[in-house]
């Protein structure tokens, strides 16, 4: 089933000039990019964008992190969109993502990992909400044909 799933390239592969080439990467393999936005996180928008991870040993870095330069956002749609980008994406630790994944390539390390991928469909959607607005997403494929009539 086609959905959509979020992601963001984050401040190190942004600042290395790497953005373009990933999203080769993810058109590549057959995703729609349906919103795309460049622009920095403040401090606070870091911390509410990682809630969940408050209080885990790694919160106060990944904010830090996530905070000192320009991301990139964006709403991707595809076949089994969240899972399918999560096997692109590779895993968390760049050292251990396989070879042909976004991580393997770009990522450093645990923290500075390139990518950003959401876990689930209702995680990506709430997290797509604090990029971007209803009007900056394009429709999917059926609705705009049916908008044209
Ligand atoms: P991301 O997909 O952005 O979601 C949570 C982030 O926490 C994760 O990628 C990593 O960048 C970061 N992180 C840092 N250290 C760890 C760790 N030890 N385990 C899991 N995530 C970590």
């Amino acid at each position: 089933m086609s959905n959509r799933t979020f992601t963001m390239i984050k401040p190190e592969a942004v600042r290395a000039g790497a953005t373009a080439e990933i999203l080769k990467m993810i058109t590549d393999n057959g995703f729609r990019i349906v919103a795309l936005r460049m622009h920095h996180l403040s401090r606070n928008d870091a911390m509410r964008f990682y809630a969940v991870h408050k209080g885990k040993p790694f919160y106060e870095k990944l904010v830090e992190y996530m905070s000192s330069g320009p991301i990139v956002a964006a709403i991707l749609e595809g076949e089994n969109a969240v899972a399918s980008y999560r096997c692109l994406v590779g895993a968390t630790n760049p050292a251990n993502a396989e070879e042909g994944t976004i991580r393997h390539r770009f990522g450093t390390d645990n923290t500075m990992n390139a990518v950003h991928a959401s876990d689930s469909d209702e995680n990506a959607r709430i997290e797509w909400q604090q990029h971007f607005v209803e009007t900056d997403i394009m429709l999917s494929k059926g609705a705009e044909l049916s908008k044209k009539g």
